[in-house]
């Protein structure tokens, strides 16, 4: 036995790994008291060959370790000394590929364990919105907004993970960090905020935008930062973009979420959320910079938005979805959030608006709005053009909901298209999502009324009914909440109440008479998707307990046929 382990005190913790060559360790440790140093120590058969070492003891901090011979590897740490939060490695020529292994994650951090959930999680810590979503280097993207050290919104980092299929993501290192200072002490002052992401024009590789949120800096809280990466996974050294907000426009210090896109001219251009005197405001700005690196001027505002009472927009994106960005009759579609704000008659917060109608490069003429999402429940949306297909994707919650007081684990939606139909926007599951049939579980039972049970919660409903509009009420068994899916003379809804929680709000999509409905269920998850995704509902589930059976308690005289299938990723 060597020395190390007999001296080992009941406060030692080690970890044993058996690594390939050239793995980089990503270590976020810190002290437990002020006198003393936190560290972790890395031994091989030949006994302690290195540690990484921190005195702060307010924060987690990262300290970045490469082994380059491989092998088997043994890290301790003391925890009378030592508090760590997360321990992963990768292999930084292949990391796109194999995605980061993780060693470590505890109580506070740690994800759930969901054997069959198939919606995208962190694989530690807090998600927000999604961020910089785009195919780079031919494959689909995702960053997210990220806390690492608990399951609570704190200083915000940019989370990381690739996939072929929009489904089945691998998670790769943390890719922006905010600035040391604001690491430091995890007391919510900031960090690297939402953005987005472009091919860099001369490639390979990307250049980001986003917010940098520093509370109380003078004279902005809130700039607009951006960074390249040539190799997909570590960003360079961020540069100011926009200093400042656009003088005499009337804005609050709300100045976020860049949305960075090519405009029908050829330009760069750049939308962001703020709010003015007049409402919710969308600021546009542009770039003859064909690298988008310099020279962004701002042209005005965009769009403001009153109704609800918003007090910021967030999140803003725009794209083209009928033909190509540079053609005068394409439409594109703006889709933004109503950050605080309350449809009175409903009492649901935080819409996100969908509006379609023409973008001239410098101007937004509306044809027409819809909600994007009756469950509200799919915030931050945020979609691009993938060859010319729109994909977007929302985070899986609302701020409504998430308490500062108590750990707020949270998922992605289905990542969802978008196209016109017949005048109406429609965001179906991307088409990808029937592979995650897995088993067909039903074909008769539910449509002739009776209960159909599931193995797990991941599943599929689809069901017609025998004319548009038909009312039926569709139970879902829950150990926590009465859950159900209907159509009465309101619209199309979600029932959703907490069997110890407050009234919820009348989740519904108001005259929403659909002819076909296909639920999808998984985790702490309900979406619903009316007639080719004309109507969406996108409703968290509080918790991890699966739904465990479907009934029509109502209506099921009005359904034509009904299929229920067990999904798996
Ligand atoms: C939206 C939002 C953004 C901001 C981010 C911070 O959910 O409030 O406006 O950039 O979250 O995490």
């Amino acid at each position: 036995m060597n020395e190390r382990l007999t001296v080992a005190a009941d406060t030692i913790r080690t970890l044993a790994v058996d690594l390939p060559v050239n793995a980089t360790f990503h270590i976020w440790l810190k002290a437990t008291g002020h006198n003393s140093l936190g560290s972790v120590s890395f031994a091989n058969a030949r006994g302690k060959f290195a540690e990484v070492s921190i005195a702060n003891a307010e924060e987690y901090g990262l300290r970045i370790y490469q082994v380059f011979g491989g092998g088997h590897v043994e890290l301790s740490f003391d925890t009378a000394t030592t508090a760590v939060s997360v321990i992963y490695w990768f292999t930084a020529a292949d990391v796109l590929e194999t995605g980061i292994t993780v060693v470590h994650t505890n109580r506070g951090n740690a994800p759930p364990e969901l054997p069959g959930g198939y919606h995208f999680r962190p694989p530690f810590g807090w998600m927000n919105d999604p961020n910089g979503f785009g195919r780079f280097d031919g494959r689909p993207h995702l960053f997210y907004q990220h806390y690492s050290h608990g399951l609570r919104w704190n200083t915000m980092h940019w989370g990381h993970a690739v996939s072929s299929d929009y489904l089945r993501w691998r998670h790769l290192p943390i890719f922006l960090f905010p600035s040391e200072d604001l690491t430091a002490r995890p007391d919510k002052r900031g960090g690297a905020f939402s953005g987005t992401t472009i091919p860099l024009v001369d490639g390979p590789g990307i250049r980001v935008f986003f917010t940098e949120q520093v509370a109380d800096r003078q004279p902005e809280q809130q700039i607009q930062l951006t960074a390249t990466s040539s190799d997909l996974i570590t960003a360079g050294q961020a540069e100011v973009v926009l200093a400042s907000r656009p003088t005499g426009a009337g804005l609050t210090p709300d100045f976020r979420d860049p949305y960075v896109f090519r405009g029908p001219d050829g330009l760069w251009k750049m939308l962001l959320g703020s709010q003015s005197d007049e409402g919710g405001v969308i600021l546009l700005y542009e770039t003859e910079d064909r690298t988008a690196a310099t020279g962004w001027t701002y042209v005005g505002k965009l769009l403001v938005e009153e109704r609800y009472r918003t007090t910021a927009i967030e999140c803003p994106c725009l794209l083209p979805l009928d033909g190509p960005a540079t053609s005068r009759s394409t439409r594109w579609v703006l889709v933004y959030g109503l950050m605080n704000s309350k449809d009175e008659e409903t009492g649901r917060q935080n819409l996100t608006m969908a509006d379609v109608g023409w973008f001239d490069g410098r101007s937004f003429s509306k044809e027409f709005g819809q909600e994007l999402d009756f469950g509200t429940d799919n915030y931050a949306f945020q979609a691009f053009l993938d060859g010319d297909r729109a994909v977007g994707i929302g985070w899986l919650a609302n701020w409504a909901d998430a308490h500062p007081d108590i750990d707020f684990p949270t998922a992605m939606t289905l990542p969802r298209a978008m196209h016109l139909s017949d005048g109406m926007l429609l965001t179906p599951p991307i088409g990808a999502a029937e592979s995650l049939r897995s088993r067909i579980l039903d074909r008769t039972r539910l449509a002739a009324g009776e209960t159909v049970t599931f193995d797990n919660g991941a599943v599929e409903i689809l069901f017609d009914l025998d004319e548009a509009g038909a009312t039926f009420e569709l139970e879902l068994d829950h150990p926590g909440a009465a859950i159900a899916v209907f159509r009465d003379q309101r619209g199309l809804g979600i029932r959703y109440e907490r069997d110890d929680g407050p009234a919820s709000p009348l989740y519904v999509a108001r005259g929403a008479n659909p002819r076909r409905v296909r639920v999808f269920l998984d985790y702490g998850s309900i979406e619903v998707f009316a007639d080719r995704g004309r109507w969406v509902g996108t409703k968290r589930i509080d918790g991890f307990e699966p739904i465990r059976a479907a009934r029509f308690s109502a209506g099921a005289q009005s359904v034509v046929q009904a299929t229920v299938w067990a999904l798996k990723l």
